[in-house]
């Protein structure tokens, strides 16, 4: 069909004229094609005006029968287009019934009702149902649902729905039907169906409000033994709700199934998620510990949004971090409690400059409410989630936990059963504590990151510090001239000695301030200061914001060394680093020769030696910002990324510190093993953190460096150990990484996920030809185009993950690209426009990269009928 996709904007929004009150599906599974019957009761609201003729959504649907109020229709009485079905002339009140056949084995896009290896599963969010009936697919039309599956019984021995299992029927010809009941009203997103031959993990939760809840988690039945972890998360994340929010699960059962083939993370279909296997799918010898850490918060996630998401659910896309943003603070509170808050603070901010902050700064940028999309799916972004929790966060700061949970029940009190906006949500918040947030709304509505100036300077006279505060919000793509915003930082100061000063700050003295930004500018006087004071701000990182101080590096080593802040001990790091990199990147611009600086290897040999204190902060400071990373610093200073300028003064910095450390970290490699059996523990997970790392460390070593990689292979006995070994050999140009592999793959190659290890390991390589090796990894018998992890492990992990390979000057790593993301948008245009968003940043980089991936993307622009998925990214990038 051609495709005729428009952009959507929120100024446009209407609700609908119409008002459902049931939908009845009946799915009947066939050999080679799916027929779906819908019954929707339908009646024209009071208020709808003029009496315009009735539109459903509908793609890619053959039309088997439209039948209104039992009278089947002739063609002349509707129309069907790319976009739907368009009926001119509907009484006020009026039952349509549809029936229409689709082919889910041909739907590679993976969205809507489609093949999963044996299974048939759906992905409806966003706009996925359209291609499974008509219907109005926006989430302001709720109904409650009733849906009878009919199949072959031996092939779909399973056959679920969302809501409770009703009568189940035994049918001719070897077939069977279930029926299943919501009763919930829910809109068309939240749908789910899922038809296989299925193991099942049960286990039973009792809810502080009396229900008892049969938890079924269903996978191939090869994986059955693999879904502990994740059930035991689940159940963490059932009472960490009751108890954090006081919210409780609401249906008789909450089933969640894995499957290989997924477009994302997982989906929270009302008691039916379904989940892409990554984050399901566990056991000590086939996840790591990332892994580990993945299930349990995902499952959490998808687990909150039952609350956050469904049974209050979003009015139009636009509002999608109304769901998204509030979600994801809640897994993220979830985690910190479960495992160290302050490291997840860390990996949190972390992943946010590696992914939101290029984002806001790129062609893509948009506001966490964006006003306008093309594609929906493009809009499901580190911005809309991650900065979105960092908004939500922020509120949490300003108002106060107690004010928050206060929000949050008034929130729900309001809300419960309807389709709502962020402003609802805020406005909830400010009539809970009685804060005016008029002014923190512009985090909604503007794009960017706010850059923060700070600066002190001392009375001594009068004994008064004066911190000045100053913030600039820079224009993006559409939006320029901003307000500022507000902002707020946590604040502490430091003697000399490391002491937490008490200060006076508006009449009240204390040792740690929330100082709240409003304007563009404004000084906070403190009294009682002393000379030597040293601020620690933004603690906690407490706004998405770019900080520039003019600390000094004594002051950074005082921070790094005694903040109590675990985050800005991290931070002060941080900043010691990339200063010493930036420097270093200059002298390599100006063919200067390359110091090591003294402070810097004291600052990191003083936080090795002391690592037992706290061995997961210690390996988050002393693991270096990644090449990507130093892309996005020198973006953020305006300096044009050359690839091979941070590939060598990185290395030489790697090389000197793992030379200069090496008795420390022979030290600590023997001292942080785990002996015993793999626990996932946040301890035990510090120490391989801190073992691995050391690994790493000291794989830099010449002479020795395989060697010591080699012998950590042979021990190796969890899944984290081993691919800590394996991801260090395979840049090694030795036969005993061949066999490494090898093994490996013989070990693993019926495991999928342990298989999506095993070529992304590859794709990361240093070694000169592995672009050559990826291409040739295509044709492996384990590959596949069609499956979204193997894309994301093999060809992802390349060009986003090995930044020095894939910016070559001759650019031929950006055609390989190019040429896959064409053959994704006709595949799978969701997977290919993931892809092509690595060209994004194109303008940060300097000749001839930056031209030679402006080429790409016009090549690939070039296409006819490009998917409206691609199409935005690579207009935006060129636009
Ligand atoms: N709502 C899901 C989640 O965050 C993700 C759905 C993503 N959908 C999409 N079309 N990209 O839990
Ligand atoms: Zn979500």
């Amino acid at each position: 069909m051609t495709d005729t996709a428009s952009m959507h904007y929120l100024k446009d929004y209407r609700p609908w004229d119409f008002d459902l009150s049931e939908t009845r599906m009946d799915v009947s599974i066939h050999e080679s094609s799916v027929e779906v019957r819908t019954r929707l009761m339908l009646s024209r609201k009071a208020d709808a005006g003029e009496k315009g003729p009735l539109f459903l959504h509908g793609e890619d649907l053959e039309i088997l029968e439209i039948s209104l109020d039992g009278r089947l229709l002739s063609p002349k009485e509707f129309l069907q287009d790319s976009r739907g079905l368009t009926l001119f002339d509907v009484p006020d009140a009026f039952s349509l019934f549809t029936r229409v056949r689709i082919f889910p084995d041909e739907n590679t896009a993976l969205e809507g009702l489609y093949r999963a290896g044996e299974m048939l599963c759906t992905q409806c969010e966003a706009e996925g149902f359209r291609k499974i009936t008509f219907y109005p697919d926006r989430p302001d039309v709720m109904a409650p649902f009733r849906v009878r599956i009919e199949a072959d019984k031996k092939r779909y021995p399973v056959l679920l729905s969302n809501g409770n299992p009703m009568e189940r029927q035994d049918l001719d010809e070897g077939r069977h039907a279930l029926v299943w009941e919501d009763p919930y009203p829910k809109p068309s997103y939240l749908f789910a169906l899922v038809a296989g031959d299925l193991a099942c993990l049960k286990d039973r939760f009792h809810t502080a409000e009396g229900l008892d809840v049969s938890l079924e988690i269903y996978t191939e039945h090869e994986n059955a033994d693999k879904c502990a972890h994740a059930m035991k998360s689940l159940k963490k994340a059932m009472h960490w709700d009751e108890l954090v929010f006081g919210l409780s699960y609401d249906l008789s059962t909450y089933m969640i199934v894995a499957t290989n083939d997924f477009n994302m993370g997982a989906m929270e279909n009302k008691g039916l998620n379904i989940f892409n296997s990554r984050y399901v799918l566990a056991k000590p010898d086939t996840a790591t510990d990332m892994d580990f850490e993945g299930i349990e918060s995902v499952i959490a996630h998808e687990y909150f949004h039952n609350w956050t998401g469904n049974r209050v659910t979003v009015k139009n896309w636009f509002q999608l971090s109304l769901k998204e943003g509030l979600t994801v603070f809640r897994d993220q509170e979830f985690t910190s409690d479960m495992q160290s808050r302050s490291l997840k603070r860390i990996q949190d901010v972390r992943s946010l400059r590696a992914r939101q902050f290029p984002e806001d700064a790129g062609p893509m940028a948009h506001p966490i409410r964006p006003e306008a999309y093309l594609e929906m799916n493009n809009f499901y972004t580190a911005t809309v989630y991650d900065k979105g929790a960092e908004v939500i966060r922020m509120i949490h700061t300003i108002i106060g936990p107690e004010s928050f949970r206060r929000g949050m029940d008034l929130y729900f009190k309001r809300h419960d059963g309807r389709a709502v906006t962020c402003e609802d949500f805020v406005a909830a918040m400010e009539d809970a504590s009685g804060k005016d947030l008029s002014r923190f709304r512009l985090w909604y509505s503007q794009a960017g990151t706010p850059v923060l100036y700070a600066s002190t300077e001392l009375d001594k006279e009068k004994s008064i510090l004066y911190l000045t505060l100053k913030q600039e919000v820079p224009d993006t793509p559409g939006q320029s001239g901003k307000k500022p915003m507000t902002l707020p930082v946590k604040t502490a100061f430091f003697t000399e000695k490391g002491e937490q000063a008490f200060l006076k700050f508006k009449g009240e003295k204390a040792n740690a301030f929330l100082l709240v930004l409003e304007s563009e500018e404004e000084i906070f006087a403190f009294e009682g200061a002393s000379e030597g004071l040293v601020p620690s701000l933004l603690r906690e990182f407490s706004a998405p914001v770019h900080l520039k101080t003019a600390l000094g590096d004594k002051d950074l080593a005082l921070l790094l060394a005694m903040d109590t802040d675990s985050f800005n001990r991290w931070e002060a790091g941080r900043i010691l680093i990339n200063r010493t990199l930036l420097g270093l990147m200059e002298d390599y611009r100006e063919k200067r020769e390359l110091h090591l600086p003294e402070a810097l290897l004291a600052a990191l040999g003083t936080v090795l030696e002391n690592a037992d204190r706290d061995p997961a902060l210690a390996a988050e400071i002393l693991s270096l910002p990644t090449e990507m990373e130093l892309y996005h610093l020198l973006a953020a200073e305006r300096i044009p990324v050359s690839p091979p300028e941070v590939h060598g003064v990185r290395n030489f910095l790697l090389d000197r510190i793992a030379f200069e450390l090496k008795d420390l970290w022979e030290r600590a490699f023997e001292n942080f093993q785990t002996p015993g059996d793999y626990v996932f523990r946040p301890e035990d997970v510090a120490r391989r953190k801190m073992k691995n790392l050391a690994l790493f460390w000291l794989s830099r070593l010449p002479d020795t460096g395989f060697e010591t990689v080699y012998r950590a292979w042979e021990k190796a006995h969890c899944m984290t150990d081993r691919m800590a070994a394996l991801s260090l050999a395979v840049h090694f140009d030795d036969q005993r990484a061949e066999e490494m592999l090898d093994a490996f793959s013989r070990q693993f190659e019926k495991d999928a996920l342990v298989m999506d290890k095993w070529f992304q390991v590859q794709a990361l390589s240093r070694r000169p030809d592995t672009l050559k090796r990826v291409s040739e990894l295509m044709a492996h018998p384990a590959f596949s185009m069609k499956n979204p992890n193997k894309v994301r492990a093999l060809i992802g992990a390349f060009c986003s993950g090995n930044p020095f390979l894939f910016h070559q000057k001759d650019g031929s790593p950006y055609d390989f690209l190019a040429r896959r993301v064409l053959e994704l948008d006709s595949i799978n245009p969701q997977v290919g426009s993931r892809m092509v968003s690595v060209f994004n940043p194109w303008k940060t980089f300097a000749e001839p990269w930056r031209s030679a991936m402006e080429k790409a993307l016009k090549a690939i622009d070039s296409k006819k009928d490009l998917s409206p998925d691609i199409r935005e990214v690579v207009g935006r990038a060129l636009g």
